[in-house]
């Protein structure tokens, strides 16, 4: 679903990702942990394709894209991929369910069905009216995981997700959007310096200096 191979990357001289390889299958979740610098953000970024790699190939759903161009890339990764990060990156104009509709926008299909499914499953339903400042910390995350999962993407990437919750509601988030990426079959790496929630993945890839630990 998700792999990358040889992945190296340089910010300028300094080198923060030396020769990582990785492959998530669909329906795993496979957590990425480590210390702080260790290159975590770097190496999710570059497997959203949000940045290009000093060296190295990944692959969505066994194609190629490093190499494709910035609006190709776009195009596919609407398809192929979710995102989350620790901000919730919700689009504050717009509706609980004008924010879950914007990868159907993307992708030429209605996704309004969809959309009122999860927003029921994330413990928002009947609020698709609401604006998200009115929202909590934990109920605006859980809005992005349902907006990631939306398209019923091949796979989930998400970085420190939770890293602005508290304890409680992190497990929460953390429960809810990995039961519901397995209920739609979509691969998960979920990078995240906490060990509770790294116990609840499948496997787990410690990063060092940039290095896969063995
Ligand atoms: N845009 C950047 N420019 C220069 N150095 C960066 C940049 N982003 C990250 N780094 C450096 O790369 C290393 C890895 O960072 P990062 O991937 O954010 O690690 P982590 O997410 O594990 O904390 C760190 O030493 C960091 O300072
Ligand atoms: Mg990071």
């Amino acid at each position: 679903m998700l792999s990358a191979a040889d992945l190296s990357h340089a910010f300028g001289a300094t080198a923060v990702l030396h020769g990582v390889s990785l492959e998530v299958a669909g329906g795993e979740v496979v957590a990425v942990t480590g210390p702080s610098g260790s290159g975590k953000s770097t190496l999710l970024h570059l497997l959203g394709g949000l940045g290009q790699p000093t060296s190295g190939a990944v692959y969505w759903e066994g194609v190629r894209i490093d190499n494709l161009g910035t609006e190709a890339r776009a195009r596919r990764r609407v398809r192929s991929l979710g995102l989350v990060f620790q901000h919730h990156y919700l689009l504050p104009d717009l509706t609980l369910l004008g924010n879950l509709r914007v990868p159907g926008m993307i992708l030429g299909s209605d996704l309004t069905e969809r959309a009122l499914g999860l927003l029921e499953q994330v413990g928002l339903g009947g609020r698709g009216h609401e604006y998200p400042e009115v929202l909590s910390g934990g109920e605006r995350q859980r809005l992005a995981v349902a907006r990631a999962l939306v398209a019923r993407p091949a796979a989930l990437l998400a970085d420190e997700p939770t890293g602005s919750l508290d304890r409680a509601n992190a497990r929460k988030v953390a429960q809810l959007m990995i039961g519901l990426a397995r209920e739609y079959g979509s691969g998960v790496l979920l990078v995240t310096h906490d060990d509770e929630l790294a116990g609840l993945a499948d496997r787990r890839i410690d990063l060092l200096d940039g290095r896969v630990v063995p």
